[in-house]
Formats: C-alpha cells, structure tokens, sequence
C-alpha cells in the first residue's frame, strides 16, 4: 500500500500541574535553575488515582470517539511504554476491554526507556506494508509517569499519552527507506527496582549518551538520503518520486526540512540537539564556509558557519561538554531553532517529560501550530527518537496534499489543546511532593483503593478504582 502514515492523532495529558518556578522557590535551587536552565514551565503529574492502563484506555478511547472508528476496523494495536505495573501481562490486553468482539488484534508491548513508542510505531508501518497486512487500521499508542526521586532530576517528570492511527492513504506520510538507527549498551538511566517506580540516573551520562546518539543517527540519516538520492537519479525506470528530502538536492542538511522534532527530556537540551545537528553540517561542509556545499551558496549558511571555523577539529565524541563550542552553536542555531523547533515545544515545556509520547506530542504540536491546513502542505519534518540504555533512530515525515480532508479532520481535533492545557489545576509543591510520596507507598500495594479524587480529572478520563488482594486492576470512567 502507498503512503503508509498517520490518519488521526489523539494526545492525554493529566489534569494536575505543579508550577516549575514555584518549585525553585520550594526545592531552594537557584531563581531560573528549571525554568531558564531546564527550559520547563510546568510539570503535569498524575495522583493514585491513574496508571498506565487507565492513561492509554483513556487515550484510546478519546480517538476512537472523536473519529468515529470502530474497533472492529482496527487489526494491530501496539502500546510502547517503560511504566511497567505487571511483568508479564501488557497493557495492551488492557486496551482489549475496549474491543468487544474484535479479539482478532496483533501487537503486544514494547520497552526500552522513551523509545517504545517508536519501535511500536516502527512495527505497525512494517505490519501495513508487509504481506501480513489484512488490510485494517494499526494503532500505536505510547504512554508514560515519568516520575524522579526527589533531586536535581524531579523536575525533568511528566506524564501522558498519544494514540495515532496508522493506515494507507493518509496525508501524514513516513518516508520510505531513510530511517537511521543507532543502539548501544549503556547504562545512562534504568530501573532496575521493580518495586519502584523511580530510574537510577546518571544525568550527565545520559545527556552525553542523547547527544552523541543524535551525531550519529543524523550522520546515518544524511548517507541514507544521498544513497536513496543516488539510487533514484541511477535508476530512470523507477516511476517513484524520491523521499521529498532528497528532491532538491542530494546534501541534506538543516535547511532540507521544515521542522525538526525531537524526544524532549527537557527543552534546553532540544536547543542544544539542533545546535549539534547544526556542527554536524558544518563539519561536513568544505572548510572554506563560502563555498559550503551544504547550504548551496546560502549567504546566510557562510555567515553561519564563519564563527564555527575555529572548531573545526574538535573531537566531535569530546565535544559534549565543550562550553565555548555550545555558546557557538547555540548563538548560530538560534534562528532555526526558533523557526524550526521551537514552536513544537509547547506541550514538553507545559507538561514536562512525558517520555515515550514525548516526541509524537511534539508532533501533533506541530499540527495544532499551523493556522490553516495548506501552510502545512508538501512540509518535510524530521524526528529524532531517544530512549536510554540505549536506542535512537532519525526519520522523516512528509505532509501529503492528497487526503486534505483526513488532514483538516486531524487538523481540528486538535484545536482543543490549548483549551484543556489552560483548563488544568495548579497544584502547590508541597501537594505535589505529598502526591510522589504517596503514589512511592502505595505503588505495588495490593489490596489497594486509591485515596484522591475524580474532581481532579478531566471528564472521560478513565481511572483506576481498586486493585484487589490478587493484584487484579480494574478502571472506571468519570
Ligand atoms: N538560571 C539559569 N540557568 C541555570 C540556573 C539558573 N539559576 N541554574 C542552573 N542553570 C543551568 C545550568 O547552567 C545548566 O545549563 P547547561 O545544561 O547548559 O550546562 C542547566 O541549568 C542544568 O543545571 P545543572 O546544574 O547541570 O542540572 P543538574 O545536574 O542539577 O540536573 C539533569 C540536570 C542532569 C538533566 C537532571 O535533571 C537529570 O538527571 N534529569 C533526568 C535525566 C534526563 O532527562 N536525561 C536526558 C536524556 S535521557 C531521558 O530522556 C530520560
């Protein structure tokens, strides 16, 4: 089947909210610590009342309502989450109460830190364009609590969950055959303590580990284009257009795609992710910048690249905490990132680390950002997908102008976040550190009756009413 994407998209956030400067205040960390260092607003979190399985069944249900999709139509649903409650049954058997009849569903769950979501979404494109397809809808749904230990990594928390509706035809396009991956053994974060609900973090570990993945997965990507790019010019019989990143010119380089998303842990480290794709050019540029192939004479490129001569030797696998270097790249990015990035932060800045939807809120930001549907058009957009331990893959996505019509619908179910986003509860520090302390008790309690209220949900949501004395979960709707 042609033009295997996206054809709705539905993203959960929780209804609570802790502000991130009044969490300065409390935490007695320095004014501008979270909000200016980290880049993060505010931080969404989730009382007892919510889970895994009540954040994806809620999720699931809301883009099944809101697009009037029948289970029944739906042969693959994929769940990729690392808030794992049970070691063996997932949380997409949970999502089967929602099926009825339809039992006739593949897919199971995949983790591996914030990058579950991508192999399930990876593995429902696959699923479509293979010889196993049946012809129906694949659902990927990705869910997480991203909470911390208190300390310096308590406020990179979060929590939500998106579902997107994978089929042919959608206007919402992965591009074939430029996917780059890059996986590794490190233990950069892990969760080790299966009573816990908390990682074991080695911050600066993992920040190096994101970054240095991300040099090699757009160093890959960039192969990939000029192979597939070659391969297209070689081979005259091939009717198919190239990958419209590879269309105008066989060098991609930041300026070859209209937006650029990444896994946000925080928003800080997004800004510096573009300043590194940035280095990444002008190292493989030509060392006289004027003259820079990758950006084809682009004025702008040579004034761009002129600060940056001066590092072009540094060891790129030594450059992770070089200062002066990422002052430099951080000064020349600046306006791409504005443009190009930036403005697809929204949800990662208003709701923190949501890690395995993190990347795909970014792009339903991206949607939700655009006035009308036509500005968003034949656009190229680029994601960067990170999740520790470790694995990262680069990949692309085109906006179709076929199936307008699917796309102004994904278009205006999403006009609401804001509204809802505004319309959440602002929960003091104190409340919020007596929430992470009794969600740390009773995590793993059995029997257990959740003690906070449905008040603090937003209608629909799906929570979780009592865990019995055989761990047995089982969720209501408010
Ligand atoms: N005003 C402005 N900026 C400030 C202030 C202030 N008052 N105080 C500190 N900063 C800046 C620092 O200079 C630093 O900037 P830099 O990153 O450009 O150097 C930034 O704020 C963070 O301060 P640090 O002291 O470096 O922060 P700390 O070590 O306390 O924690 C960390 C940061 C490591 C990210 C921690 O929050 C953490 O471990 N988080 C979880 C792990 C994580 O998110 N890793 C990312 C990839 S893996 C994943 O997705 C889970």
């Amino acid at each position: 089947p042609k033009d295997v994407g996206i054809l709705a998209i539905e993203v959960y956030f929780p209804y609570l909210y802790v502000d991130q400067s009044e969490l300065e205040v409390f935490d007695n960390v320095s004014t501008g610590k979270y909000t200016i260092g980290l880049g993060q607003d505010k931080m969404g979190f989730c009382s007892d009342i919510e889970d895994i399985n009540s954040l994806c069944l809620t999720v699931v249900s809301n883009l099944l309502e809101q697009n009037h999709i029948d289970t029944s139509e739906i042969g693959r649903l994929e769940v990729g989450t690392e808030t794992i409650i049970d070691k063996s049954k997932s949380v997409k058997t949970f999502l089967m109460q929602l099926f009825k009849d339809n039992t006739d569903v593949e897919g199971i769950d995949t983790t591996n830190a914030c990058y579950g979501g991508t192999s399930a979404l990876f593995n429902c494109i696959n699923w479509i364009e293979s010889s196993a397809w049946d012809g129906r809808y694949a659902l990927v749904v990705c869910g997480d609590i991203a909470v911390y230990a208190s300390g310096n990594a308590r406020p990179t928390g979060g929590a939500g969950a998106v579902a997107m509706l994978i089929g042919p035809h959608a206007p919402i396009i992965f591009e074939r055959g430029i996917r780059s991956s890059h996986m590794k053994h490190a233990y950069d974060f892990y969760k080790p303590d299966l009573m816990s609900e908390y990682p074991v973090v080695d911050g600066k570990l993992s920040v190096e580990c994101y970054l240095s993945a991300l040099d090699q997965c757009y160093q890959l990507y960039k192969k990939k284009v000029a192979i597939t790019s070659k391969g297209m010019k070689e081979s005259a019989e091939n009717s198919l257009p190239p990958p419209s990143s590879v269309s105008s010119s066989s060098t991609f380089t930041i300026q070859s795609a209209d937006a650029f998303l990444f896994h946000s842990p925080y928003c800080k480290l997004v800004q510096k992710s573009l300043a590194r794709l940035l280095f990444n050019d002008f190292l493989s540029s030509s060392s006289s910048s004027t003259t820079s192939p990758s950006f084809n004479h682009d004025d702008n490129a040579s004034k761009l690249f002129a600060d940056l001569e001066r590092f072009r030797n540094v060891n790129l696998k030594e450059s992770y905490f070089n200062k002066d270097l990422e002052t430099s790249l951080m000064n020349a990015s600046r306006d791409l990132y504005n443009s190009k990035t930036k403005p697809y932060l929204y949800l990662s800045n208003q709701i923190g680390n949501m890690y395995t939807p993190s990347l795909y809120a970014g792009l339903a930001v991206y949607i939700f950002r655009h006035k009308t549907v036509d500005e968003m058009l034949g656009k190229t957009i680029v994601l960067f997908s990170y999740g520790s331990g470790l694995a990262s893959s680069m990949f692309s996505i085109k906006i179709s102008n076929q199936n307008t019509e699917t796309l102004t619908k994904i278009h205006n179910s999403l006009k609401s976040l804001s509204t809802r986003l505004e319309s959440r509860k602002k929960v003091e520090p104190l409340s919020f550190q007596k929430m992470m302390k009794l969600r740390e008790e009773t995590h793993h309690l059995a029997p257990y009756e959740p003690i906070s209220c449905t008040d603090d949900l937003f209608p629909g949501t799906f929570y979780l009413k009592k865990i019995d004395e055989k761990h047995r979960r089982t969720y209501e709707r408010k």
